[in-house]
């Protein structure tokens, strides 16, 4: 049974009150339509097709990079004309699966078991229970309990209103007959839409089997339309994630100020203080330890590394038993050997870290390779840029740079060397010597302090 997908994402959004179109704002730090993908194409669909309309050069850009045929609805009539708009794509297909880009939480289990509940040839509904139905299609039964149609609230009398089974959108349909069927719409409703929700009417007159599958959690069929229920699905898929985190053994000061914008992997006995932010593609071994506010963006941590609080990595690959921070910086391509060590007001970029080095205070480490064992004395600086290019520094096994020097790339420092504080270092300094820049030390006697003026 092949099957396509269809996303409608045309709608305007104007309660997102925003010229980022609506299914482009983030959840997890990923555009709303593009979990929809996500999820979709899980689903391993014959067809994906996002149907754009408002803001379709924002949504277009994302499916050129993502490689997702669309459809274009230049003017927004409604669902139904929305997925008439993508009826040559989904002619090849035995059913389609029509989702809403504006629906972000929805799980592929579900989805599943809504096209699973019954044969391509019947119509699938995703429904949900909600204590407050307002502004929903409702589910309308005969008194045998089968589905007769779909009521827009709009359209809605007062007895149909009280209905709280309402349609989630969400729905599987047998091409064919939906392509056929599809001409049969008509927008004499309170909206002057093409509703497809009126499908269902049709399809109980053309005697097609209906099915309904109850989703239990609200917020998997739950849509977007303001940036408060944007705030509040974001608030529930991080809880969400950071249950599963905790299930599988991590420890979180409190799951309430911990947030995921990516896909991570955590191993065991993992502790993660408050306000800590992961980013991208993160892989964190057993007995890590993370402090607070610290912001995680595409790295790999080994097992029983210690971020420090207020620390920052990006792109950063990190070995065994470090430690990291407080307020240390890790700027992308660096790379720290087990037993490393980088300490406050520390920034390092594109740079190699040897085996137990340490860069411990107030230090800038840039295009550097670094041996083992070396240590780098407070506020020491690679000049790696001359104003047009950047240049490399080596530094060899044990060597050691004294405070307040700047290396000025490209340059090396042979193993073993000593440099002495505060040089300034232009040629390359000898294995197992001291080299210094010498400054000659004065005093002025008889010197004054200024003194304010009266
Ligand atoms: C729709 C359903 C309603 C259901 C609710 C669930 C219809 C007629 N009504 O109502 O039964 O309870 O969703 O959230 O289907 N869209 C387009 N082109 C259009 C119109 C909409 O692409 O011309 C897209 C929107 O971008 C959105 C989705 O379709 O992703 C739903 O549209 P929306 O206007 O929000 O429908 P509702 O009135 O909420
Ligand atoms: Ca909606």
């Amino acid at each position: 049974m092949s099957l396509s997908i269809v996303i409608l994402a045309a709608g305007k959004g104007t309660r997102m009150k925003s010229t980022t179109t609506k299914v482009m704002h983030a959840l997890a730090g990923k555009p709303l339509v593009e979990h929809v993908i996500d999820t979709a194409n899980k689903l391993k669909p014959t067809q994906l097709t996002v149907v754009t309309g408002n803001g379709a050069e924002q949504v277009q850009t994302l499916l050129d990079h993502r490689n997702i045929t669309s459809a274009l609805q230049a003017e927004q009539k409604g669902t139904g004309h929305a997925v008439m708009q993508a009826q040559d794509i989904i002619a090849n297909s035995d059913q389609v699966l029509v989702l809403y880009g504006d629906v972000p939480l929805t799980q592929q289990a579900t989805l599943a078991s809504l096209i699973e509940s019954g044969n391509q040839n019947s119509l699938r509904i995703l429904t949900t229970k909600l204590d407050n139905p307002t502004g929903y299609g409702r589910i309308v039964r005969n008194d045998a309990g089968q589905v007769i149609c779909i009521t827009e609230q709009k359209d809605a009398d007062e007895q149909t209103l009280l209905i709280n089974e309402v349609n989630s959108g969400i729905m599987v349909l047998p091409s064919q007959w939906l392509i056929e069927s599809l001409p049969k719409l008509e927008n004499n409703n309170a909206q002057g839409e093409y509703y497809l929700t009126d499908m269902v009417a049709l399809a109980v007159a053309d005697g097609i089997a209906i099915n309904t599958v109850c989703c239990e959690d609200n917020a998997e069929v739950a849509g977007v339309n303001t940036r408060l229920q944007l705030a509040e699905l974001e608030r529930h898929y991080q809880r969400s994630q950071a249950e599963l985190l905790m299930t599988n053994g991590v420890t979180l000061a409190d799951p309430a100020r911990f947030d995921v914008r990516g896909d991570i992997t955590v191993g065991q006995d993992v502790t993660i203080d408050i306000n800590v932010i992961l980013q991208g593609k993160v892989t964190i071994a057993d007995n890590v330890t993370i402090g607070a506010n610290c912001i995680i963006k595409d790295s790999t941590i080994a097992a029983g590394t210690e971020i420090l609080a207020n620390s920052m990595l990006d792109n950063a690959v990190v070995g065994e038993h470090v430690s990291i921070g407080p307020f240390a910086r890790l700027r992308p391509g660096t790379v720290l050997a087990n037993k490393a060590k980088i300490g406050n007001f520390v920034e390092t970029k594109n740079s190699n870290i040897g085996l137990g080095s340490k860069v411990n205070h107030l230090s800038y480490i840039g295009d550097t390779d670094m041996g083992k064992n070396v240590n780098i004395g407070a506020g020491t600086i690679t000049c790696n840029y001359d104003g047009a290019n950047k240049h490399r520094t080596v530094i060899g096994d044990n060597a050691f740079i004294g405070s307040d020097s700047q290396l000025v790339a490209p340059v090396t420092v042979a193993e073993g060397a000593t440099i002495g504080a505060g040089t300034t270092l232009r040629k390359d300094a000898e294995a197992e010597a001291l080299t210094l820049t010498k400054s000659v030390q004065r005093t002025v006697s008889g010197w004054k302090r200024p003194v304010k003026k009266k």
